[in-house]
């Protein structure tokens, strides 16, 4: 089988890995792709933002599925362009990936399909902004509605700092802040059959011990140790089936992973955010413990075939991943610095994320530059593995958490 990958990123070294360790695959290519991914697969020059242009690439590949990794290309319909031409594609429609694309719509179909969530409002003026915020009370969460490249949300105690926030945008979602340890579960979803994988957490805060602003995802462990067994179960009852149920229902089907940012309350699981494509970077962590075949499975998604796929199989070892964010990051990532010291020990990789040879040289192109996962018989282990790895990268004035699964590992040993 020929496969095409759409993204440049962490994930998408992670998630073509993955497809490579598949035995059904003959070709992977990937478009535009970054160095570390030019070593494992075939890259392409593309604008990701054309649509015609994936079409026409996919077209004279004679690929049988194309993969999408980011948000953008979804949300501008290139499903729809490759549906159109008969390309079997992982990653939904125009129409449903406004589940990422609107906070109010993903609120409205989680309203409809009675999935769990925070209370919220869709607020346009500040008379309705400033009657939402007394209402739900400090901490204040204010959501821009569209998508924001992780800059969209803010969650602050100072009332006047969530109006600014608000008011910076034409439409937001006011909404309870939740109280609870966080989780990322994601579906692969065929519109009908949906199969869970296994949780992660994600740190997006820049600073260790959860300081500093918000990021795109600064590390992430998987298995979680600590969560309730039944959260794969749980998940898929109360949030992932019922919401593909009712994008089907509504004519509009969800093709493709459906990610649910969950907050684990007191009352519950409530969902905090959903995306329509692979968390990064939880999907450098899950992917290298998937022992199922990747290309088979999305393609089965693609085809509206999961019924006949199965549950997945996992390796029982334990992953963290920890990025290499440029100086600057999040803010102002200052970036075309020279990158040496990647010598990845035993059990380890490293993912490039935002970077670029010059001359043969491999330099920083983005504030998230590596992405370094270890692999362990338990989280201790897998940070070890990681942290290892990492400490040899030399970017100048790059920085990273040292803090990762750090608490997970020593409740872990404690256990
Ligand atoms: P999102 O872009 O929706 O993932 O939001 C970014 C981050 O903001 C989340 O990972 C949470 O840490 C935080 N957040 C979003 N919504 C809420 C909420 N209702 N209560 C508490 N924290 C939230
Ligand atoms: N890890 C957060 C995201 O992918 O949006």
């Amino acid at each position: 089988m020929k496969v095409l990958l759409i993204g440049s990123g962490g994930r998408e070294h992670a998630l073509a890995s993955a497809l490579n360790r598949d035995p059904k695959l003959e070709e992977l290519h990937v478009a535009p792709g970054n160095p570390g991914i030019a070593e494992i697969a075939t890259i392409h020059e593309i604008d990701i933002l054309n649509n015609e242009a994936i079409v026409e690439l996919a077209k004279k590949l004679a690929v049988d599925l194309v993969v999408i990794g980011p948000e953008k290309p979804l949300v501008n319909g290139v499903a729809d362009a490759l549906a159109k031409a008969k390309i079997p594609c992982f990653g939904p429609s125009k129409a449903a990936a406004q589940l990422e694309g609107s906070k109010d719509f993903a609120k409205k179909v989680m309203s409809d399909a009675g999935v769990p969530t925070a209370r919220s409002a869709t607020c346009k003026t500040q008379a309705e902004i400033e009657k939402a915020l007394d209402k739900f009370g400090a901490p204040y969460v204010v959501k821009h509605d569209g998508l924001a490249a992780g800059k969209g949300v803010v969650v602050t105690n100072d009332r006047q700092a969530a109006i600014e926030h608000a008011l910076a945008s034409e439409q937001v979602v006011i909404e309870e802040f939740l109280d609870g340890p966080e989780v990322s579960l994601f579906g692969i979803s065929d519109g009908q059959t949906v199969i869970p994988m296994q949780p992660a957490q994600d740190f997006k805060r820049a600073l260790d011990g959860d300081l500093g602003p918000n990021t795109g995802g600064m590390g992430a462990y998987s298995p979680l140790p600590w969560a309730p067994d039944e959260i794969m179960d749980e998940t898929l009852e109360q949030v992932l089936n019922p919401t593909v149920a009712e994008m089907s229902a509504r004519g509009t089907p969800f093709i493709g992973l459906l990610y649910a940012g969950l907050a684990l309350t007191d009352h519950g699981t409530r969902v905090i955010e959903f995306n329509a494509r692979f968390g990064d970077p939880e999907t450098q962590v899950l992917l290298p413990r998937l022992k199922s075949p990747l290309a088979q499975l999305l393609l089965a998604a693609a085809t509206r075939k999961l019924h006949e796929f199965g549950p997945l199989e996992w390796s029982d070892e334990s992953a963290v991943t920890v990025v290499l964010a440029a100086p600057g990051y999040p803010a102002a990532p200052e970036i075309g610095e020279p990158i040496t010291g990647i010598a990845p020990i035993a059990n380890s990789f490293v993912f490039h994320a935002g970077t670029q040879l010059r001359d043969g040289v491999l330099h920083s192109a983005g504030g998230r530059v590596l992405t370094v996962t270890g692999i362990g018989s338990d989280l201790t282990e897998a940070r070890d593995a990681a942290y290892r790895t990492i400490s040899k990268i030399t970017l100048p004035n790059s920085h990273y958490r040292r803090d990762i699964a750090l608490n997970a590992s020593v409740a872990e040993k404690g256990n």
